[in-house]
């Protein structure tokens, strides 16, 4: 019934490993939920995954490793999170930590902040697929947005279909509930979602109180919880057909006068992976001080793109 689902055995792992690197989407297994992963270095795919969830918005997604080695490539050098993940990794414990500069990490997967959010799972299957792929996956929990967190590959198949390239059957999830996620970007640890491992366990093992975020990281208790997304320093004008001379142009599908255009043949999920990238070198230029882009569909990704260049616009 489900033709896209195929049981871990090593040649099968092998399989959804050179999908990874080509590309495509693959859901597998983890100690907590499944996941729904591409390469974190390969925009069209992470746009996908955005695309196949039907997330109205771009959610930062978890890098997942195999390593604790790639921390050093990612990340700012915390100590906290070192020994917080000698001790609990591979487990379902998730950090989010401030982006080391020029990390290799696509502005896509960590939804244009500064910070970058990464655990190790511990399921055999999972990371044999991240050592194989030789890349860390980038991978929400594997259903559509707005839907219960998938534990077995039945419960992938039935959310997401023929958009999943591969399934990876490892069986039920044993912890069945999502990693615990603990920003590590403040001198006070915060706890974003609890999770796979208890509050009360990290606090003995750190030795000191973790605040609770209200859960709604766009409306922080405290400052320092606020999502901050990438926005151009240069005023972005959107929905613009035609652009005043000043301004860097940022086209989508057919558009006289672009300076870079998101897609010449409107594909929603080429320009999300473009989007970021686009912002930035807009804000690059230095004969251009404005910036305007033409409209973008309100379909598929284009919600999600028109949800972030609308924030983005409104910050001036
Ligand atoms: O157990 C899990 O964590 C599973 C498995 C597949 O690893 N993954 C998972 O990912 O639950 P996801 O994308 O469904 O949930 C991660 C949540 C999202 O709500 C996201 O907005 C939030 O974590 N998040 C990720 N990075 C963040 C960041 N830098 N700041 C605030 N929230 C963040
Ligand atoms: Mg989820």
């Amino acid at each position: 019934m489900f033709e896209n689902i195929f049981k871990d055995t090593p040649e099968n792992i092998k399989k959804a490993a050179e999908l990874i690197q080509k590309g495509g989407l693959v859901a597998f297994p983890t100690e907590t939920v499944y996941g729904l992963g591409a390469s974190v270095y390969n925009a069209k795919a992470v746009a996908a995954i955005f695309e196949a969830k039907g997330r109205p918005t771009f959610n930062p997604l978890i890098s997942h490793i195999a390593e604790v080695d790639f921390l050093k490539e990612y990340a700012a050098q915390d100590e906290r999170a070192l020994a917080l993940a000698q001790k609990f990794w591979p487990g379902p414990l998730t950090f989010v930590l401030k982006r080391k500069e020029n990390n290799p990490a696509l502005d896509l997967v960590c939804a244009g902040l500064n910070t970058i959010t990464v655990r190790m799972p511990n399921h055999p299957t999972a990371l044999k697929l991240i050592k194989e792929s030789g890349v860390p996956i980038a991978a929400p929990s594997a259903n559509r947005s707005q839907t219960i967190s998938p534990t077995t590959a039945k419960h992938v198949a039935e959310s997401l279909g023929e958009k999943v390239g591969i399934i990876l059957d490892g069986g039920a999830c044993k912890v069945g509930v999502e990693s615990t996620i603990l920003d590590l970007t403040h001198p006070q640890a915060v706890l974003l979602r609890a999770g796979g491992i208890a509050l009360e366990t990290l606090e003995d093992f750190l030795n000191e109180k973790i605040e609770i975020s209200d859960g709604n990281p766009n409306k922080p208790s405290s400052p320092g919880q606020l999502l901050r997304h990438y926005a151009p320093n240069h005023p972005l004008r959107i929905n613009v057909l035609t652009p005043e001379p000043d301004e860097f142009y940022i086209g989508f599908g057919k558009c006289e006068g672009a300076h870079l255009n998101l897609s010449e043949t409107a594909d929603l999920a080429e320009a999300a992976a473009n989007l970021f990238a686009f912002l930035r070198k807009a804000d690059e230029q230095t004969e251009f001080e404005k910036i305007a882009m033409a409209p973008i569909p309100k379909t598929g990704l284009g919600l999600a793109m028109n949800d972030r260049i609308k924030r983005a616009s409104y910050q001036k």
